[in-house]
């Protein structure tokens, strides 16, 4: 999955950026979200996440880290 992403990441590094969440939010504070472990599985615990966004599955695998956003979203 891992490697996946990756591709994932390369694909789109050179294409239309994906949605820059700091257009409609606050910068998401990285270090706080680690320490919490943050992954998409787990944002529904603190947030509404799901009810607000829908998540294309394929491109975001219930493992990803808040870290790993920051390789395609700002
Ligand atoms: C076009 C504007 C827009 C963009 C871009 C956007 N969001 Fe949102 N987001 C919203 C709206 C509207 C809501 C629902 C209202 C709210 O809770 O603020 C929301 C809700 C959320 C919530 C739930 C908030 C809560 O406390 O319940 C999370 C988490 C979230 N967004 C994450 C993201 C992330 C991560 C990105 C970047 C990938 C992103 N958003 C990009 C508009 C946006
Ligand atoms: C342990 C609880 C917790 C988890 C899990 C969590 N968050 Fe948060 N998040 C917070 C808190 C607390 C804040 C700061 C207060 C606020 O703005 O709601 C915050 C703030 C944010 C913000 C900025 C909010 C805004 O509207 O400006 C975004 C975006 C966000 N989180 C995204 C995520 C995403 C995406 C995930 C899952 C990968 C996630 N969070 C998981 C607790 C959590
Ligand atoms: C490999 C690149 C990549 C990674 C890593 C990535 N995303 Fe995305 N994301 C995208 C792309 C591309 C889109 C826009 C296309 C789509 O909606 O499928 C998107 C769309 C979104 C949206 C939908 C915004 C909307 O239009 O409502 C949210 C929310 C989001 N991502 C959150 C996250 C979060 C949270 C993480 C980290 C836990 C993350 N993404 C990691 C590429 C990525």
């Amino acid at each position: 999955m891992k490697y996946l992403t990756m591709i994932a990441a390369l694909a789109f590094a050179g294409s239309a950026m994906a949605v820059d969440c700091t257009d409609c939010h606050e910068k998401i504070d990285v270090t706080m979200h680690t320490e919490e472990a943050a992954t998409i599985a787990t944002c529904n615990d603190c947030h509404d996440f799901n009810d607000a966004h829908e998540l294309d599955m394929d491109m975001h695998t219930p493992d990803l880290t808040i870290a790993e956003c920051a390789d395609c979203h700002e």
